[in-house]
């Protein structure tokens, strides 16, 4: 069986390029990081929502739908980025959720070894590229998804000294 995905999280899962660990927070449905391990795009999953609810369907939708059974796919209770191993080299993902709110989940990501983040705000798109601007993150390439209506902006950035393909 298969998950059917969005034009937007079509695009999301498009974006991602190889890594040991994706990190999806806010992951609700967990549909991005399920495609990513059965597309061989990580062997490792941490998805994280701060309520029960969502990470109850994440966790079903995992059962359901993983292919491989090897790949290391958590879930995780938590708040932002606070529980994620610093030194692991991760792909983040954080889309869905208001910029005010990725803004504060992102303040301390220099601290983490991450490969690239995959950022899409529900709102202030050009507030959120002035903030990675101002704590040295580069924005790689962006994509702008046309959906119920409605334009969605999703944003490829790594650390300032660092180009990914
Ligand atoms: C609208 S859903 C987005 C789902 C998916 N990421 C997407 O792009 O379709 C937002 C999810 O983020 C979770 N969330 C909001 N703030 C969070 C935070 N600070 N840490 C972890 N999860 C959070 C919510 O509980 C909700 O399940």
């Amino acid at each position: 069986m298969s998950l059917k995905l969005s034009k937007r999280l079509a695009k999301i899962v498009d974006m991602c390029e190889n890594v040991d660990t994706i990190v999806d927070v806010g992951t609700d449905h967990g549909k991005v990081p399920i495609t990513l391990v059965n597309l061989g795009i990580a062997k490792n999953v941490i998805a994280i929502d701060n309520k029960n609810g969502p990470l109850d369907i994440c966790k079903r939708n995992a059962e359901i739908y993983i292919q491989n059974k090897d790949v290391s796919f958590r879930t995780l209770l938590s708040n932002g980025i606070n529980d994620v191993p610093k030194n692991t080299e991760t792909g983040i993902i954080i889309t869905g959720i208001g910029f005010d709110n990725i803004k504060e989940i992102i303040k301390n990501i220099n601290e983490y070894n991450f490969k690239y983040l995959i950022l899409s705000p529900h709102t202030k798109i050009t507030e959120l590229i002035k903030f990675l601007s101002s704590i040295n993150i580069q924005i790689k390439s962006q994509e702008t998804v046309f959906e119920d209506d409605k334009y969605y902006y999703i944003i490829k950035a790594t650390k300032g000294d660092q180009i990914v393909n």
